[in-house]
């Protein structure tokens, strides 16, 4: 038996936040300036004052969507901002972190997935939202579950997949009327597949861009920060903000996870550097970003399947 098999049928994991080891995504994402301030903004008034905001004639529905390519840090931006918003509103007791699996509910079984979508927001969802003052859920890449209604293929069970999407907002209002004081947040690679009527009930809709080659030169700087509190003697490199944007440059066009994972790949070259980072050379940095661009350029010739 796994851990997963313990947990209700459609969730991934529950955590109780605010907890020390929760820190540190929030903090490591670069983004807009004012994007911090908007996403907590909107989940401290839900999660505080949700209960009170339902005698508005238009009050929020907790839903926050964050759209964008992969890798721009939409998962781990939802994931920080549940420990800063639970940090945030701790003093009046602890957060319930739910993350929900999309995927969980198969496509082929749609007719059964709408009886699980249903019983997940009007059952399993309230019950522990019950259990504490507050409560965070994750739905990453919600385009799983709320399938836009005009896109969906006739010829794919197109009643199933309608009642699916149904489902879902039905659920929504009804987890809105009973847990004005929770707060979902979803995220999708694609703004286009997600049902329109999901996106309007949404509080706050964010739209996260590849980053630009500033962006990507402090996502290097933290990278090499972050390796030089495990190993001091990066810290040279870590502070070289001239090799920081020369390696931007080069990687013009990554997202932030690919510009993260060849600043670790640069350590992995060789056996004696990854035995002992500290070793690590500008050169080692350059020549790490000369592979993945390389890589990125193979990726780019292949030819787009088209459906
Ligand atoms: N703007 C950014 N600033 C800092 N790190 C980023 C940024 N964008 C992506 N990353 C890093 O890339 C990795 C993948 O991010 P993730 O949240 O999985 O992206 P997504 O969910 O959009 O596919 C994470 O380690 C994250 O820290
Ligand atoms: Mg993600």
């Amino acid at each position: 038996m796994t851990v997963a098999d313990l947990l209700p049928p459609g969730i991934s994991g529950i955590h109780v936040l605010p907890a020390d080891h929760h820190d540190g995504p929030w903090d490591s994402m670069i983004v807009p300036p004012g994007t911090k301030e908007r996403l907590l903004g909107t989940a401290v008034l839900v999660l505080r004052h949700g209960r009170a905001l339902r005698s508005l004639s238009g009050p929020p529905h907790g839903l926050v969507v964050l759209s964008g390519p992969p890798g721009t840090g939409k998962t781990t931006l939802c994931q920080g901002l549940a420990q800063a918003a639970a940090a945030a509103v701790a003093a009046r007791g602890t957060t319930t972190f739910v993350e929900l699996d999309p995927h969980a509910f198969p496509g082929e079984m749609l007719g059964e997935s709408q009886r699980a979508v249903r019983r997940l927001f009007t059952e399993t969802l309230p019950e522990l939202a019950a259990r504490r003052p507050h409560t965070v859920v994750l739905v990453d890449e919600v385009e799983a579950l709320a399938v836009r209604r005009s896109a969906a293929s006739f010829e794919t069970n197109p009643v199933d997949v309608h009642r699916a999407t149904d489902a879902v907002l039905a659920g929504l209002d009804l987890l809105r009327d009973a847990c004005p004081h929770l707060l979902l947040l979803a995220t999708t690679n694609l703004t286009g597949a997600v049902d329109e009527a999901f996106l309007s009930r949404a509080d706050l809709v964010l739209e996260l861009d590849l980053p630009d080659t500033d962006v990507l030169a402090r996502i290097v700087a933290s990278s090499l920060a972050e390796l030089a509190t495990l190993w001091p003697g990066l810290r040279p490199l870590a502070e070289d903000t001239p090799l920081h944007a020369k390696l931007a440059t080069a990687c013009a066009g990554f997202d932030g996870r690919r510009m993260r994972k060849t600043v670790l790949a640069a350590v992995a070259q060789r056996p004696e550097l990854a035995a002992d980072p500290e070793r690590l050379t500008a050169d080692d940095l350059l020549a790490a970003v000369d592979a993945a661009v390389d890589v990125a350029v193979d990726v780019a010739a292949i030819p787009a399947v088209t459906a």
